[in-house]
């Protein structure tokens, strides 16, 4: 253990120092769980953040692990597993043979022996749930647990900080928000209000698709942000949008990554930033950064995929002319299951037939919906049938 101590030593150092000179969190959690794998010779190491007062995942960090695999546990899995019970740990000896594990072969449970966690309070409801895991079922020394404890405790300050700084800066970051939309709408007039109104579209399908109200802020804050890589990019480049070359469209099509970049440091804005990530993805697996298909796209990100869409259509561009709205829906209709997820045009088809005020319409305006959401209805039945033939 000698051995173990200086490098534990040397890590908490560092980690102290990143702390107080305030460098990103996610990189100091990040340095943190791939230590702790380290030092313990773990498989596997991973700090949740979740936030107990809206009973969700809010952050993930993990080493050891794919983070698409880990994405699978949902918050009511992850607090049954790690039900503390007021208790300072819980360890698990082996994972194959606990009833609290479910059955996910994807996390690799056949390779899990045993886990040990430890709880941490950090602001609000907030709380971290720091876990390593190990091959074989093994329980830790007392001076393991040590540094399991104290390492996550440096994670919880970090974070901490940088939450309390969150809440401080949250109405300067709102007011940034509205200042990059207002600045990145100012390069064209055309898109002028254009992610206020993807937000509101976004918020309203969020509303009728009964998503708790976290969920729905975190539409309309994916609305306002989702276009928010493009705020570096070449003016000449953004007032041709439509009109690209290969190479210029091989640049636009990096707003989405550079979006999701710069909003990464922010703990506070975490849930929005997949969201920022693949709004550009189709639902026939063709979009981009990643080519994700179907459910394997976050369904915010999916919204928000037929929110931009309807927006520009009614909106028009400098080489597009403004669509009717009969003609913006008949594409969604067409679009749906190769570039939208039908579910979600549907859902925005309902509040079009039957709630069109919320979504900033008049009911006369919205007088050929029925039409167009049966043939929806009707396609969409067709597909299912299909399946059982
Ligand atoms: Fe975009
Ligand atoms: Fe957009």
């Amino acid at each position: 253990m000698d051995q173990d101590y200086s490098q534990f030593f040397k890590v908490f150092r560092r980690v102290s120092k990143a702390i107080h000179t305030g460098e990103n969190t996610h990189e100091i959690l990040e340095r943190i769980v791939e230590n702790i794998s380290e030092i313990l010779e773990a498989k596997g190491c991973i700090f949740w953040i979740v936030d107990q007062g809206q009973k969700s995942i809010k952050n993930m960090i993990s080493h050891g692990f794919s983070y698409r695999s880990l994405a699978e546990i949902d918050y009511a899995t992850l607090m049954a597993i790690f039900d503390d019970r007021g208790e300072e740990s819980v360890f698990i000896e082996d994972a194959m043979y606990d009833s609290r594990i479910p059955n996910l072969d994807k996390i690799g449970k056949k390779k899990v022996g045993s886990i040990q966690a430890v709880f941490f309070d950090i602001v609000r409801d907030y709380r971290g749930i720091l876990a390593v895991y190990f091959s074989k079922t093994r329980k830790l020394t007392k001076g393991e647990h040590d540094i399991l404890q104290a390492l996550g405790e440096q994670g919880s300050i970090a974070l901490q900080k940088s939450l309390s700084y969150d809440d401080k800066m949250l109405d300067t970051l709102k007011q940034m928000v509205e200042g990059f939309t207002l600045a990145l709408e100012a390069k064209d007039e055309q898109t002028h209000g254009h992610s206020i109104r993807v937000a509101q579209y976004a918020k309203c399908i969020a509303q009728a698709m009964k998503l708790t109200a976290a969920q729905t802020e975190t539409m309309y804050h994916g609305g306002l942000l989702h276009d928010i890589g493009k705020i570096g990019m070449n003016d000449h480049i953004l007032e041709r949008l439509g009109i690209l070359n290969r190479k210029e469209m091989d640049i636009v099509k990096q707003h989405p990554v550079i979006g999701a970049r710069i909003l990464q440091p922010l703990v506070f804005l975490s849930d929005v930033e997949p969201l920022v990530m693949h709004h550009h993805e189709r639902y026939d697996g063709s979009g981009y950064p990643e080519g994700l298909k179907g459910n394997d796209i976050p369904l915010g990100a999916r919204i928000l995929t037929v929110c931009d869409a309807f927006e520009t259509m009614l909106a028009g561009r400098k080489h597009f002319a403004k669509m009717k709205l009969e003609d913006a829906i008949v594409n969604l209709q067409l679009g749906a299951g190769s570039q939208f997820d039908p579910e979600i045009v549907l859902t925005l088809f309902d509040i079009l037939d039957l709630q069109p005020e919320s979504a900033g319409f008049t009911r006369a305006s919205c007088g050929c919906i029925g039409i167009h959401k049966r043939r929806l209805q009707n396609s969409l039945k067709r597909k299912t049938a299909s399946l059982f033939i």
